[in-house]
Formats: structure tokens, C-alpha cells, sequence
């Protein structure tokens, strides 16, 4: 364990999609292999603290479409919490249909060679917060 990051594993130990939870100083957080890289998230669904990455994998979404019409969206980049079903985008911890304004934790990760590496010190987006910080 490094001053501000802990080991995930091992790039090729990841199934593609499922969560690995590693456990940190700030709490457990949820890391992620997709087909455009890797995503982390703190293990806390910001509605009521559900595990949201314990035995998950990302899934696919569908938007607001007319009746008998059903369009998916977000294709594998879907945390769905266990508890109420609440859905989440793991690249901008948004809630999809913007059913809350409190977003999942993200944390930055790093490859290095074969090893991965959470940065859980670089928390981005609180999970509790309602308004984004312009940048
Ligand atoms: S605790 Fe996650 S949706 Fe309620």
C-alpha cells in the first residue's frame, strides 16, 4: 500500500464488466475493467449506503421513449444498486433519469505495467453532493 493508492490486482484478473472490491483507507471501493478502460467507485449507493459493487456487474440502461418503445442506453456502463434498483453511470457517477442529484464516488485508477491501482485520496464527484463545482 502506497501513501494514496492500493493495488486492485492484476490487469488480465479482471472479468470484463464485474466489479473487484478492494478494500482502502477511505473505504471499500468498487473497481471495474471496460472495454475503454478502467473505473472505480466507492462501494456506497449515495441513496441509503447498499454494498453497489459487491457482486455486480455493469448492465445496460434504457431511456425515456414512447409507449411499447424500449431504447437502451449506456450500454454496459450501468451500476444498479441491489437495494432499489437505482441506476448509475460508473464513468460520471450520475443517476440515470436523474432520479437523485447525488452521484457515486468515483476514484481515479492507474495502470502501471500489468498492476492496477486505485488513487482513493483523488475522491471526484461526493456521493452525497446535489450541485456540481463548475471547472
Ligand atoms: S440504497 Fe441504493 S438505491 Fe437505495
Amino acid at each position: 500500500m502506497d501513501n494514496d493508492r492500493v493495488r486492485a490486482g492484476v490487469v488480465d484478473e479482471f472479468v470484463l464488466n464485474r466489479f473487484r472490491v478492494v478494500d482502502t483507507p477511505a473505504g471499500a471501493i468498487g473497481v471495474v475493467r471496460t472495454t475503454d478502460g478502467f473505473y472505480a467507485v466507492l462501494n456506497r449507493c449515495p441513496h441509503m449506503g447498499a454494498p453497489v459493487c459487491v457482486g455486480t456487474d455493469l448492465t445496460t440502461s434504457t431511456v425515456a421513449s414512447r409507449p411499447f418503445e424500449y431504447r437502451l442506453a449506456h450500454e454496459d456502463r450501468v451500476v444498479r444498486c441491489p437495494w432499489h434498483r437505482w441506476e448509475f453511470r460508473v464513468d460520471t457517477g450520475e443517476s440515470i433519469g436523474n432520479t437523485t442529484k447525488a452521484r457515486l464516488l468515483r476514484f481515479p485508477v492507474i495502470v502501471e505495467g500489468a498492476e492496477v491501482f486505485v488513487q482513493y485520496r483523488a475522491a471526484r464527484g461526493a456521493a452525497a453532493r446535489v450541485k456540481e463545482t463548475p471547472q
